[in-house]
């Protein structure tokens, strides 16, 4: 196909309208984490997802884990609710101090989303007091999955003055795009194309082999004590953006395989956390047999 085709032009008219801001992971990355998650229910959060899934999802989480980015614009509230902004070079995050969008009004960012759509769907699980507020919580699920995949992204922590990257304007291999772009998208397209033959099973199956109890969720551990723990995700995102994402990765530069091949590991690893770490969280939510006690 030309280069002038009108499909082509039309494509990158759509990528230019979407690019500020738009992406969490790609639709590629969110299927993924919601694919490995689904692996990892038990059978009593697998029954309570599949009756809070829309019909469309046909009981598949991956089929609906963009949704969220599907809406971004019918629901504008929601869109800050994908990332964190963090102050510059200084590679850490406090929920206190950056949780905030951009005009700061507090808890509107991703950690604060997954607060609240995680005690939205713990209401409603325990509540049976008829009065309380209620939520749409097939909605809330669809969030809640998406946004734990999010925080994993580096980028989607990154800092306030390049907006996580997506200001910093560069090569993939010859093509013109932006650092966040890289993360949430062209990393994994480019692997499945070198190592998986296109073909997204293929990935997903090798990257769960790579799970080990490594990925298991500290929020069994002490530094977290209630059922979600997105702030330790989200400490290591800010990490991981300064030692891989923006590393090598000024403004102008041409990233090709030294860095595809060694930032691509630490995108499948950050993938399979948060496949694991999600499934986790809905097993803790959808517990039939909770108790405060066992703490
Ligand atoms: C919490 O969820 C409700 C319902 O979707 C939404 O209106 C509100 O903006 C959310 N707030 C945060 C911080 O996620
Ligand atoms: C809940 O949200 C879904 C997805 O937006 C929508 O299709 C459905 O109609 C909503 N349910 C209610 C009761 O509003
Ligand atoms: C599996 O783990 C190894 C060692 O950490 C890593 O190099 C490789 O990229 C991983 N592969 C996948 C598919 O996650
Ligand atoms: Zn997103």
């Amino acid at each position: 196909m030309g280069f002038f085709e009108p499909w082509w032009i039309m494509r990158v008219f759509i990528v230019l309208l979407m690019a500020p801001r738009i992406h969490g992971w790609g639709k590629e990355g969110h299927y993924v984490v919601c694919k490995i998650a689904e692996n990892y229910l038990t059978e009593d959060a697998l029954a309570a997802v599949k009756a809070l899934l829309p019909d469309r999802a046909e009981g598949d989480l991956a089929a609906v884990c963009s949704w969220p980015d599907e809406i971004r614009f019918h629901y504008r509230w929601s869109s800050p609710l994908h990332y964190i902004d963090t102050p510059d070079f200084r590679c850490n995050y406090q929920y206190c101090r950056d949780c905030h969008d951009s005009v700061g009004r507090k808890d509107r960012c991703v950690t604060g989303a997954i607060y609240n759509y995680t005690m939205q769907l713990m209401q409603e699980h325990d509540d049976t007091d008829l009065s309380a507020v209620k939520y749409n919580l097939t909605e809330a699920l669809m969030f809640l999955s998406h946004f734990v995949g999010d925080v994993h992204q580096p980028l989607h922590v990154g800092f306030t003055g390049d907006e996580g990257g997506n200001t910093i304007i560069i090569r993939w291999y010859r093509r013109k795009t932006n650092l966040h772009h890289v993360w949430d998208t062209m990393i994994i397209e480019s692997a499945l194309k070198t190592f998986y033959n296109s073909d997204l099973t293929t990935m997903i199956k090798s990257i769960q082999n790579n799970i080990t109890d490594a990925f298991a969720d500290e929020c069994s551990s002490e530094n977290c004590k209630g059922t979600v723990c997105p702030d330790p995700y989200a400490t290591e995102s800010i990490n991981l953006a300064c030692k891989f994402a923006y590393r090598n990765a000024t403004p102008g530069s041409t990233l090709g395989d030294d860095y595809f091949l060694s930032r691509l590991p630490v995108v499948e690893r950050r993938l399979a956390q948060s496949g694991v770490r999600l499934a986790a969280l809905l097993n803790r939510i959808f517990s039939k047999h909770k108790s405060i006690a066992s703490e």
